[in-house]
């Protein structure tokens, strides 16, 4: 008796004192009206403590930041000081990671196989592109093309017509670079199931070209949101200095480390000590060496903020061919306009978002030669990258109207 309830107290109280995932964090958007505002909030997003959404972009368009409770007085207290409005959109994120967790739970628990009924798990994903090609040897091939820092078997589906023709012209999708982009990996199957198992209706996708898709280039960080951080957006490998984690998007070796990459191992977007540093990255750039020539679309989907962009984001002119690259990304966003409304900001990474160098994307059209390279950001869910569960069928469905559109374009061009 006395046992039972000593152990109820520790199993009470131990839980306790244990804080739950991002308890009391604040999810604030602030938006700078003038020059003066606007560079404070520059200054604010260099701190590595404050998790920046996404950088500040330009006047009178908000950046959305998430603040543990810790900093919240500080920076209140400096956003009110230079009169910066904002407006907090999520009292306690940990409410929201705590419902999402257990929705994704149930749900998954109740579908066999693949569904878009809620997030998959690394190994999950990973079974299903086995089970196509076990299913589907005619037409798709799954290889294992490197590791994870932390061992995850990295993999990619080629999907074919069957035709067994060598050579062909290949598009590239990825998603999952970054690892709370969760709607990103969901996407990139939701390309797969369609041209694999809805392949008569995309048949024509397939007669001059094959595709390949890396539905997640970092795991470990992916799953590292599902277990235990869900806005982590880095990889996972140690810096030899202080934190964990390389923005794989800074990673690239091309222009690496130039403009707004970080130097600092802590901050979100980390470049990595040296370009290439990451595996995943390295992985990703041997398999776009290896289809050189053949690749003449890279997409790699990201979250959040309706974009298609293109290159390039380490600086803010524009390459000679952008007619190219800004009609297959305007055929995109037109595609979706008329299907559901959804409107996508086109144009340069720099010159619409902001300059960041070392992305695979300026990489794979710089270095690798691929004539089109688009980043398409998804649009956002919850308080951004936090889609509902029944969020993900509409989205990845609209986001394959769009990426349709600009394969078809690329087709045709190419
Ligand atoms: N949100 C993406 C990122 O910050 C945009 C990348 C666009 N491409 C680029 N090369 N900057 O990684
Ligand atoms: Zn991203």
């Amino acid at each position: 008796m006395e046992v039972k309830i000593l152990l109820g107290l520790l199993a009470c109280c131990g839980f306790a004192l244990v804080r739950a995932e991002l308890e009391g964090y604040k999810i604030y958007d602030v938006t700078p009206t003038n020059t003066f505002e606007q560079q404070i909030l520059e200054h604010l997003s260099k701190f590595e403590d404050y998790d920046f959404f996404h950088r500040p972009r330009a006047l009178n368009v908000s950046s959305r930041v998430m603040i543990s409770p810790e900093d919240q007085d500080d920076f209140e207290n400096t956003l009110n000081k230079f009169s910066l409005g904002f407006e907090v959109i999520n009292e306690d994120v940990s409410k929201a990671i705590h419902l999402e967790r257990s929705q994704n739970t149930l749900f998954r628990s109740m579908s066999r196989g693949v569904s878009f009924s809620s997030f998959q798990r690394f190994n999950q994903i990973n079974a299903y592109l086995d089970e196509l090609a076990a299913k589907y040897p005619n037409r798709v091939t799954v290889n294992n093309v490197g590791k994870s820092y932390e061992g995850r078997q990295i993999k990619t589906i080629t999907i074919t017509n069957g035709d067994k023709k060598a050579n062909k012209n290949v598009i590239w999708v990825d998603g999952g670079i970054h690892a709370r982009e969760w709607i990103a990996p969901a996407a990139a199957l939701y390309v797969i199931n369609q041209l694999v198992e809805n392949f008569s209706a995309n048949k024509d996708l397939l007669t001059k070209y094959d595709w390949v898709v890396m539905p997640v280039v970092n795991p470990d960080g992916y799953e590292y949101t599902h277990t235990k951080s869900r806005m982590w957006r880095k990889t996972r490998k140690p810096s030899s200095s202080s934190c964990t984690g390389t923005d794989a998007n800074r990673n690239f070796g091309f222009h690496w480390g130039e403009v707004g990459a970080s130097s600092s191992s802590c901050s979100d977007t980390f470049r990595g000590e040296k370009a290439f540093s990451e595996p995943e990255t390295q992985v990703v750039r041997d398999q776009l060496l290896k289809l050189k020539g053949r690749a003449k679309f890279y997409l790699t989907i990201h979250s959040y903020g309706n974009y298609l962009l293109y290159p390039w984001g380490w600086t803010s002119q524009l390459p000679s061919t952008v007619s190219n690259l800004d009609e297959v990304a305007k055929a995109g966003a037109n595609a979706i306009r008329s299907a559901t409304g959804t409107k996508y900001t086109v144009g340069s990474s720099t010159n619409v978002l902001y300059a960041a160098a070392g992305g695979s994307d300026d990489w794979a059209f710089g270095v690798a030669g691929i004539p089109i390279s688009i980043t398409m950001e998804l649009p956002a869910g919850g308080s951004g990258f936090d889609p509902s569960p029944s969020q993900i069928k509409p989205f990845v469905s609209e986001t394959w109207i769009g990426i349709k559109a600009m394969a078809q374009k690329v087709i045709s061009k190419y």
